[in-house]
Formats: C-alpha cells, structure tokens, sequence
C-alpha cells in the first residue's frame, strides 16, 4: 500500500542480495575450518576427500597445497568484501530513495488536500511529516532489511553447526534462545512506548519552533523571554529522555549478548574436552564454533537492536500510513466559459455544524465592479472562498454561465481568479520569485504585474525584480507587501479579481490610492471587493450586506 510495486521489487531484489551475501559468508567462514584441520593435522590429508582434491588437482606436497587452499580462501573473502560493500551502496541509496518518494508523496497529498482539512492541521506537523518521519519510515525499511539478513546468517550458520555438531548446537541454542527471547520481551514495550513519546515530542517542538519564529516580533516585545525558553527546553529535555532510553536500550542486547556469548563459547570448548581429549581433534570443532559464533554474536545483537528499531520507529509507520492514505481531491481540467456571469444559488455552508452561510443567492455580472460587506466574522470570507473554489458548498452551488462548479472543471475556474487575501504571505525571496510564485518565469509579464500594482518604480530604487524581500516580507512596508500581492495576483491575467480586506490594515491615504489603481487597471475585469471603509467601495455600483450569515442588497445611502 505504502510502496509502490516498483520498490516492493527492488526490496526482494535487496533480500535475494542479501541471501547471496549470506551464502558466500557462510561457505567462506566455513571453508577455514578444513583449512585449519589440515595445518594443524596434515595427516588428515590422506583420508578421503582431501586426498581425491589433492590428487585432482595433481599436487605433490602438502604445504603447496595449503598455500593454494589459503590463497583461494583470502581471494574469496576478498570478493566478499567487493560485495558487500555493493550490497551496502544498493541498501543505502534504495533506502534513502524511499525516503525522497515517501516525503514527495507526503506532500503531494498535502498539497492536494481540501482546504478544509488542511484549515484543521497545523503545517508544523505536516512539516515534521515529510522531514522527520518519512526519514523514521525509511529507516525502518533499512532496519527490516538488516533484521532479515542477519536472520539469515543465523539460519545458515545454525545449519552449519547443526551439521558438526547436534548436541553442542543444541545446549548453544537454548541458552541464547531463552536470553534473546527475555531480552525482546523486555524491551519491546519499551521500545514501543518510547517511540510513540519521541512523535509526539516531535510535533510539539516542531510546533514551539514555528510558533516562535512566526511571532518573532511579539516575542522582542515580551519583557522577559523565560517561558518560551522554558517550554522549548522542557520539550527538548524529554526528547533527550526518550533518545537516552532507545540509545540505551539498543546496546543492551549487545552487551548481554557478548557476556553470555562468552560463556556460552567456554561451555562449548568444555562440551568438546571432556567429550574427545585429543587436541589435535577438537582444533578444528572449536574453530568451526570460534568462527561462527564470532560472526552470529553481531549478528544476533544486530536482530535485536533491528527489531528495537522497528518497534521504536514504528509510529513514523503508522503516520506515513495514514497521511498516504488521507483524503485528497482529485480535479480535473475541463474547460469553463465565463462570458456572462457568475451565479450563486442557494448557497448553504456550515463551519463544525455552526451555519455560516443561509441560503445565498447572488448574481455577479462579467465586468461588474460589486463589493461585500457586512462586519467582521459576518462570513465575508468564507463567502468569497466558495466562490473561488476553495471551499464547497454544503447545499446549492455556483454556476458559471449557467454551467455547474464541479471538480471537473473547478481548476480552470481556479485558474481565471485573482485573489488578494488580507494579510499577504510573501516567502524570502526576491520580488519576481514572489509574484510569480508557482507559476513559470516570465520577466516581461512580472515587470508589466508590477507596473500595473504600482511598484515598479519604488523597486527600480532598490535591486529590481531581485529586491528581497525577506520572510514574509520583513523587509517591505505594508503598503508594498500588498501592492507585491496585487501584482502577484495580477500575474495570472485574471478575469475576475477578487479583494478580501486587501487593503484594510493600510491607511486611508494609501488604500484609496491602491483601489484606485485597482479600479482603473480592471476595466474589463470583474471585481469583488470586501471592505470594511466606505471609501474603498465608493466605486462600486452594486453592494452586498451580510447580517447574521443572510445576505441582502444595500446602497450607498444605507452603509
Ligand atoms: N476553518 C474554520 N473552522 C471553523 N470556523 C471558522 C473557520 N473559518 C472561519 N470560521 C468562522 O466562520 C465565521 C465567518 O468567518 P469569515 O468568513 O472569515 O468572516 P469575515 O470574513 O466576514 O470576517 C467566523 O465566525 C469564524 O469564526
Ligand atoms: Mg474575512
């Protein structure tokens, strides 16, 4: 579900990988332990196997046949290690490409999520989402990846064992088995617990960050800033609580792992003195067990501190899981005319089950200059957000020369409006990257949306297009943030350009000008204007009233 067909190919590719990798170790550790027989007992030589390879291959002394043997050996671990480390290079960049499609996804669902839904999110947590927990998505793949290789390594290496020796494998088996079981049963909750606290750590310093940084202001006025730096270091130091205990819990296994394996391996050699007293004999069935414990004692320590990661990341799962899964609109392209008018009937609209809107009904003729008003909270916003497609009607809809807003055609609706909220959020970045934010560049359309917003000028002062503005347009006045959202709005060749309070937070000298500007500049546009400040709507002829979510006709002479 989470993966796409694809990288559920790559992943059994990996675990084939995997398999062979394990494969050659098991037969390259292995392959040491006649080695060793023979140069601790060259008599071994005339038994049976040995003497047909020997003959084979034609050899006349026992040491040139040792070298060769030896030389063989170190030319295959040789290629182990080419091969590992290919393996590890295809295991880092397919884990590390999840971790791009996941977080591209993640925010392609965002970006595509109604806004509805996302006016009920904080951006903080989307934010830590595609960052924080697409990585602990990823990292889980890797450490599901690691787990099952090194099950593998163990399953061989058993066989192996199992092989030379039932009765020391078995005594082996159950001691670690019953600690490795203890140990996970242990730490799993554990783990589990933890990992649920570190997200929701997560998203509350994610939250403290955005919140900080998005009041930067406010917080210079405060008189002392103890209680922000409180609550980001009282979050910070549970982070470092919930770090510490996964951190901790991880070398646990090893080192538990490591004590017992000691023991575990003197039991063994114990096992084979007291079973066979000659030396030269046992030489080689404690090298086999030396070596293979050597490579399985990691190996073990590996599958639980894996297993410990993927029950501690498992929430950053569980989250991906849901967000891949959430709600998106699919809209599609289809054409829409507006030729003659703009018709909205009978509008209903709720906010968590609070009505909003009742009944609306209204008629906004192309080329028609009307304005909305009515006070603050009144639904004027809300109202306008239906009519540029952000929110849906309830009950009733909007019809485009008598053509009905669906989501077939609703993008090229969206695509003939201009809208210039409130309050304006421009990004750091230049003034041109502003105005033409998510659309191509087009330096001659930027210059002429600029010019027409009353601009230009003041910016051929400073460095051009390639004034900075700063974040959120730190560096720009009030006035010229909203003159940058006209010409932002402008940029779009829109028919119908819409003004919500754009221009209310300036002063009365400055916003008659820029309506002003607006009204010569939209002869052929259609205008809605909400306003609070009867100068703003001087111009326009026709004028809506909201009371109490109803809307009704008014004139000059009522406002
Ligand atoms: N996303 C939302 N969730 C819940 N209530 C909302 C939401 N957006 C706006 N409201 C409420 O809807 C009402 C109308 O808001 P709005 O249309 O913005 O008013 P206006 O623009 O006239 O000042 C307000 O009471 C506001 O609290
Ligand atoms: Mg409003």
């Amino acid at each position: 579900m989470i993966l796409t067909a694809k990288d559920k190919k790559k992943l059994i590719g990996l675990v084939f990988l995997s398999f062979i990798i394990t494969l050659i170790e098991t037969i390259g550790i292995f392959s040491i332990v006649p080695f060793i027989a023979i140069a601790s007992n060259p008599a071994l030589i005339s038994t049976g196997f040995y003497m047909k390879l020997y003959n084979i291959l034609g050899f006349t002394s026992i040491p040139s046949f040792l070298i060769l043997f030896g030389l063989i050996l170190t030319g295959f671990f040789i290629l182990r290690g080419i091969y590992s480390i290919l393996h590890s290079y295809l295991l880092n960049s397919y884990v590390f490409g999840i971790f791009r499609s996941i977080s591209r996804r993640l925010f392609q669902n965002y970006i595509n999520m109604p806004y509805s839904d996302f006016a009920n999110r904080n951006s903080a947590d989307l934010i830590k989402s595609i960052t924080s927990e697409a990585m602990y998505f990823s990292f889980i793949l890797q450490y599901l990846l690691f787990f099952l290789s090194d099950i593998m390594i163990l399953v061989c290496f058993y066989i192996v064992l199992l092989l030379v020796n039932i009765k020391a494998t078995l005594i082996l088996s159950v001691v670690l088995g019953v600690k490795v079981f203890a140990l996970t049963k242990i730490t799993s909750k554990i783990m589990k617990d933890e990992g649920v606290k570190r997200e929701s750590f997560d998203k509350r310093l994610y939250k403290i960050l955005t919140e900080t940084f998005g009041n930067f202001k406010f917080i210079k006025m405060l008189p002392d800033k103890k209680n922000i730096l409180k609550k980001m270091s009282d979050i910070t130091e549970q982070i470092t609580r919930t770090q510490t205990t996964y951190y901790t819990f991880m070398t646990i296994p090893k080192n538990i792992l490591e004590t017992i394996g000691f023991a575990s391996l003197l039991l063994v050699i114990v096992f084979f003195i007291y079973k066979y007293s000659d030396s030269a004999f046992i030489l080689p069935f404690i090298s086999v067990y030396v070596m293979a414990l050597y490579r399985m004692f990691p190996a073990l320590s590996r599958i639980l501190g894996s297993h410990n990661y993927l029950v501690f990341g498992s929430r950053g799962l569980d989250i991906v899981f849901k967000e891949l899964t959430g709600k998106i609109e699919v809209e599609n392209n289809e054409k829409i005319e507006f030729t003659k008018k703009i018709e909205i009937r009978n509008v209903n609209f709720s906010f968590e089950g609070r009505e909003i809107l009742k009944n609306i009904n209204m008629i906004i003729e192309k080329g028609s200059k009307i304005a909305i008003i009515g006070e603050s909270g009144s639904g004027k916003t809300t109202l306008v957000d239906i009519i540029i497609g952000i929110y849906k009607p309830e009950e009733g809809n909007i019809f485009i020369d008598d053509i009905a807003i669906t989501n077939e055609n609703i993008k090229d609706w969206r695509q003939k409006i201009g809208y210039i909220p409130q309050s304006i959020y421009l990004f750091d970045g230049t003034v041109a990257e502003n105005v033409c934010f998510g659309l191509d560049y087009d330096e001659q359309k930027i210059i002429k949306a600029l010019k027409k917003a009353n601009i230009y000028d003041f910016l051929r002062q400073k460095e051009g297009l390639n004034t900075l503005v700063g974040e959120n347009g730190i560096k720009l006045s009030g006035g010229q943030k909203q003159r940058i959202g006209i010409a932002r709005a402008l940029y779009r060749d829109p028919e119908i350009l819409v003004l919500d309070e754009a221009t209310s937070a300036l002063d009365g000298e400055i916003e008659n000008r820029i309506i002003e500007e607006v009204f010569n500049l939209s002869e052929n546009i259609t205008l809605v204007i909400i306003a609070h400040r009867k100068n703003t709507i001087k111009r326009c002829k026709i004028i809506y009233e909201f009371n109490n979510g109803i809307l009704n006709l008014s004139t000059h002479q009522d406002v």
